[in-house]
């Protein structure tokens, strides 16, 4: 049997940091939705083993990848000892605060749980994601939820209103693990409005989203790579809405109402971004991610 699952992309409109805990993680608050710009991830049975395949260069082809990790997971985890051949097919920017690699791996659960027959719950798949990474439970679930903990503890929420997302993604990637390890909590940060937030969010407010925007992790990676500062103003000349940087970044995004206004958007990054994209939010989705299935 081959599988195709989409691996939409994340991005934060809110993110706070609340403490540090003792097992070395941050405790966070924020909002997270997912938006219409997607990896695919074909998977095929094979005899044994696992052969990882992409379309990118850039990411690794090993255990050092998300995907790759996840199908070693259920196989030690459920005895299984078929194997599987996953080709990525990458749109989604690597290192870029938007979730790819743990998209990845969430696609890559779901698919090889059909595949292999587990019959795992969406909160099993979601437990056994935090095993590989803090973003992972959110990407198994996708929409529009708020996120505690390290990001596995998820109350869904009312979704964004229709939009663009006009996304700049700077030509560096971005360590998450140094980008928490730069923050520095005693500093006085602005703190989200997560209400506000929530309450925009309900009464469907596009400006409302917009106003209260908001990531504590903005100003550190900011100061290391102004890059980030620079693309932030310029979709803001060009009459972006909202404007914030995602995740740990670098990527940054303009949240625009209106198609011409996003293509105004894009244009004026022309010549001084070179991965640009302009996606739709698709956070009120609620439909699994399985688009293909092929016996
Ligand atoms: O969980 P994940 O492997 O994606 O996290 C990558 C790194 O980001 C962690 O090793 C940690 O340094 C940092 N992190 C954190 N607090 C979180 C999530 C991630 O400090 N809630």
């Amino acid at each position: 049997m081959d599988i195709s699952v989409k691996a939409p992309a994340k991005i934060n409109l809110t993110l706070d940091v609340l403490h540090k805990r003792p097992d070395g993680y941050h405790e966070l608050e924020m909002v997270m939705t997912t938006i219409d710009l997607a990896d695919r991830i074909d998977l095929t049975e094979i005899s044994g083993g696992i052969q990882l395949e992409s379309t990118s260069g850039f990411i690794p082809f090993d255990d050092r990848n998300l995907a790759y990790r996840a199908a070693a997971l259920l196989q030690q985890r459920f005895s299984v000892k078929k194997g599987v051949r996953i080709l990525i097919h990458k749109e989604i920017p690597v290192a870029a605060g938007l979730a790819g690699g743990s998209s990845d791996a969430a696609a890559t659960l779901k698919g090889l749980n059909k595949m292999w027959n587990l019959g795992l719950s969406t909160e099993e798949l979601a437990q056994l994601g935090l095993e590989l990474g803090s973003d992972v439970p959110f990407c198994v679930k996708g929409g529009t939820a708020i996120a505690r903990g390290r990001g596995e503890h998820l109350t869904p929420i009312a979704p964004p209103p229709p939009c663009w997302v006009v996304l700049a993604k700077p030509q560096h990637g971005v360590s998450t693990a140094e980008v928490f390890g730069a923050l520095d909590l005693a500093e006085k940060r602005d703190q989200p409005n997560l209400d506000a937030m929530v309450n925009a969010l309900e009464h469907r407010d596009f400006t409302g989203v917009c106003a209260n925007l908001s990531n504590v992790l903005e100003q550190v990676t900011l100061s290391t790579y102004p890059q980030v500062g620079k693309l932030k103003e310029r979709m803001d000349t060009f009459g972006a809405e909202g404007v914030l940087m995602s995740g740990s970044g670098p990527t940054v995004f303009g949240l625009v109402s209106r198609e011409s206004l996003a293509r105004r958007v894009v244009n004026g990054l022309r010549g001084f971004c070179r991965q640009v994209y302009a996606v739709r939010m698709l956070g009120g989705l609620e439909a699994p991610l399985l688009d293909k299935i092929r016996t």
